[in-house]
């Protein structure tokens, strides 16, 4: 079955599943059609300014009161959430890991969450939290909705099929999701084993970043973002609904599926992304931007400027500056920065940052290209070269990330990533030319 999508980011959105069962004119008529009950889900306080402010209404077979029962607690011990601080008691440094490994056990999406680093405070709506997830097995008759933020899902390996109340989303490595705070979505497999990074965004919703005088056009497009049509099933055999609440899990058991949402309008509703549709803009002819160049998505904190998360990537790209050094510079941030590989080489490490591997960067510690990377491009000689078969990305945000115990342990940290900075040498010896030797 395909399954079909509406253009735009952030649009008023409306669709139907069966003709006429969209109400036209008004939101809540006295008897909709279909014995249809009309059901408003806020994703802002009603009264949020017109640019921010986002609702859907959700015209279903039964209302969301009848898809929650009696609540039991149920255990997630690897989902984190901030404030998750002294978890562990590895020191403060830079960090990197190989990826996460695939497990052996059944395991579907929801236990396969593997928190990596938590910032902020959830409950405080502000920061985030990296996650990888692994998973093998469908959820089946669970289905989930996190109350703690909206969730970014970068798949690196395997494509999902997100069936959430609001239409079904096909993801595949190279494309992103994003699932609102409270859809309730479960997750099936279309391929035998998934891995991917997921940001847990606590804050203000990801939206799309202002381009100053870049202009109307390039880096994401709106159009490229892709809104599921309506779709459900009528499904009335025992379900369960798993809910994060405030870092805590709870469960309650349904005789029916909560997938069953006929029509829908509203421009509060889940979304992907096809990174490839990302049209980079950079250095023409010498020096290069900050990389805030290749934000996809940004989620504000309310202090302008400053990212509560950004969504950035690592796009292949023609890079021509005359006279410069192309890889990122060294730097040491405020912001701190997780890194992801989806596919092929970061340019400023070429080894050692596999393909779904992890790097961690954190506020104000010192980082930037390795010293064999360094050799390379203070050599090269400067003709445009194409940066191709590579997509990297990062979460980064204005919060110091703390580190869960499970990424403190996890047997796939190098011990020595530190040592790929060892041999930048002095050069300086006193004369204008310098050493280059
Ligand atoms: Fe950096």
């Amino acid at each position: 079955m395909a399954f079909s999508y509406m253009p735009g980011f952030g649009n008023d959105f409306e669709t139907e599943t069966l003709p006429g069962s969209l109400p036209q004119g008004r939101n809540s008529p006295q008897r909709p059609a279909y014995g249809l009950y009309a059901e408003q889900l806020s994703g802002s306080p009603f009264t949020a300014p017109r640019g921010t402010n986002e609702r859907s209404w959700l015209y279903r077979i039964r209302p969301s009161v009848r898809h929650t029962g009696r609540f039991n607690g149920v255990s997630y011990p690897r989902w984190k959430t901030a404030p998750n601080i002294g978890d562990h008691e590895l020191a403060l440094g830079q960090y990197r890991w190989n990826p996460v490994p695939m497990p052996t056990e059944p395991t579907d999406f929801i236990s396969g969450m593997r928190t990596m680093t938590t910032a902020g405070d959830a409950v405080g709506q502000s920061g985030m939290a990296a996650h990888v997830y692994v998973a093998n097995r469908d959820m089946v008759d669970d289905h989930f909705f996190n109350a703690d933020g909206e969730l970014m899902i970068v798949p690196q390996v395997g494509a999902l099929r997100f069936v959430t109340e609001m239409g079904v989303i096909e993801l595949r490595p190279g494309e992103i999701a994003v699932l609102p705070r409270g859809l309730v979505f479960k997750v099936e497999l279309a391929d035998k084993e998934a891995r991917g990074y997921v940001c847990e965004n606590y804050g203000a919703k990801f939206t799309m970043p202002d381009r100053g005088p870049i202009g109307a056009n390039c880096l994401a497009n709106p159009r490229d973002f892709k809104t599921p049509c309506a779709w459900f099933e009528e499904k009335e055999t025992p379900c369960r609904l798993i809910v994060k609440w405030c870092g805590t899990f709870h469960v309650t058991e349904l005789g029916h599926s909560p997938l069953d949402v006929v029509a829908w309008h509203g421009n509060y509703a889940p979304y992907k992304y096809d990174l490839s549709t990302f049209s980079p803009v950079g250095a023409i002819l010498f020096d290069h931007p900050d990389p805030s160049i290749f934000t996809v998505l940004t989620a504000p904190s309310g202090e302008a400027g400053t990212a509560n998360v950004d969504f950035v990537i690592f796009p292949p790209r023609w890079l021509v500056a005359e006279n410069t050094f192309r890889p990122p510079w060294y730097h040491r941030n405020i912001m701190s920065e997780f890194m992801g590989l989806i596919h092929g080489q970061y340019d400023a490490k070429e080894e050692g940052f596999v393909p779904g591997g992890i790097s961690l960067h954190n506020q104000m510690l010192a980082h930037g290209p390795d010293a064999s990377g360094f050799e390379k491009a203070t050599r090269a000689d400067l003709k445009p070269v194409k940066l191709d078969n590579t997509m990297a990305f990062m979460f980064e945000t204005r919060f110091p990330q703390m580190l869960t115990r499970y990424a403190a342990e996890l047997d796939t940290l190098q011990e020595n990533y530190i040592d790929c900075w060892a041999d930048l040498k002095k050069r300086f010896n006193g004369t204008p030319e310098g050493d280059w030797t």
